[in-house]
């Protein structure tokens, strides 16, 4: 029998999932979605591992979303996708070519936001004599890609639908500027009117005779707002399932919730207030933290250090006076501000019950940023 904490047993620094906090997060995403009545295709960016893939699949995720073609690929690999939104804008020969033989292998829907991203994408397509599905990619308000909603949507719509090998399915955006607002009020109120902007552009689209069945948004923080809005279809959501400091923003989410953390050990004590430990940028990235906190990531048991410095593999963490400091040795537990990064640099995660190590989990699409 092994009695011995996951904490004790693992090495540093490392990556661990509470199997019954990732559960619980899942769970409650996807019994949110089904009360809507919403289809949820979670981000697959924040985990990028087949075995997680799998427990959003059985909680009923109708498809996922990646990013980069190389997710789609390596996650293909594993046989866990067979419907994939590429929310990202898919340009250059390259690009194109590895898209076309993706389309044997996995359902994808692909996002344009302009003639010069759809035309290239028509032409292979229809010269190959196939069909591809797109979305239009809508700018909420992120200032990121997208084209703006109302009549510049409407536009381009007109266009697409023209395009010989292209089949416009719906609309897409990505709030994620909901999750910068001050307050909770704030963010609802960001959220609700991106819903409203997704919704009344569908509608100015189908009155042009152009139909559009899915209508699609996604962002945790802003995950059970923009869905309020009558009209939107899809969910995408994608930090849910772990959550990271970020999450503690809004209220909802405290640390209890939080399904993933950097486990790291005490290396050094070179001041009395002081420890090193044996994660830096390496681990846990130079994200900033969220407004209304300080440093690097949130120490679980010492909720009051702050990590002030990285180096690559160093970090330096203050203690404030007369408070308990941890001795060299000693194993740290770190939610890092934003995980999807976090995890990106990993090659596996360790998955923990109750204290226990139970198995590791390859992080497969690390680092396909292609
Ligand atoms: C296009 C798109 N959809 C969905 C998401 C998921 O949002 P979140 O990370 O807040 O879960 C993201 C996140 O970057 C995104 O870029």
């Amino acid at each position: 029998m092994n009695a011995l904490s996951y904490r004790d047993q693992l090495d540093t620094p490392c990556l661990v999932v509470d199997l019954d906090l990732l559960r619980r997060n899942i769970e409650e995403m996807s019994t949110y979605a089904r009360s809507r009545g919403l289809a949820l295709r979670p981000h697959l960016k924040t985990h990028k591992t087949a075995e997680i893939a799998a427990l959003q699949q059985q909680a009923g995720a109708v498809g996922f979303t990646c990013a980069k073609l190389g997710e789609v690929e390596a996650l293909a690999d594993t046989g866990v996708l067979d419907d994939v939104l590429v929310a990202y804008q898919i340009v250059g020969a390259p690009k194109i070519g590895r898209l076309l033989s993706l389309l044997d292998r996995v359902r994808l829907t692909v996002a344009v936001d302009s003639i010069a991203v759809a035309e290239p994408l028509s032409q292979a397509v229809a010269t190959a004599g196939r069909q591809l599905d797109v979305v239009i990619e809508i700018d909420t308000g992120l200032g990121r890609a997208g084209v703006a909603p109302g009549e510049p949507a409407l536009r381009l719509a007109r266009e697409v639908v023209q395009m010989p090998g292209l089949r416009l399915r719906g609309l897409m955006t990505h709030e994620g500027h909901a999750g910068r607002a001050a307050t909770r009020e704030e963010m609802e109120e960001i959220a609700r009117r991106a819903g409203e902007a997704m919704v009344t552009t569908a509608n100015l689209l189908r009155r042009s005779g152009i139909p559009i069945e899915v209508v699609s948004v996604g962002s945790t923080p802003a995950a059970f707002a923009t869905t309020q809005v009558e009209g939107i279809t899809e969910m995408r959501p994608g930090t849910y399932v772990f959550y990271d400091a970020a999450a503690f923003r809004f209220g909802r989410i405290g640390p209890d919730r939080v399904a993933l953390r950097v486990l790291t050990t005490v290396i050094s004590r070179p001041a009395p207030n002081r420890a090193i430990i044996d994660a830096g940028s390496k681990t846990l990235t130079t994200d900033p933290p969220p407004p209304g906190r300080n440093g690097f990531g949130y120490l679980i048991d010492y909720p009051d250090a702050t990590i002030v410095r990285l180096n690559e593999e160093h970090g330096i963490v203050e203690f404030p006076p007369g408070s308990p400091v941890p001795a060299v040795g000693d194993r740290l537990e770190i939610i890092p501000n934003h995980v999807c990064p976090v995890v990106n640099l990993q090659d596996e995660l360790f998955v923990v019950q109750h204290g226990q190590f139970l198995t590791t989990w390859r992080v497969v699409a690390r680092g396909k940023v292609r």
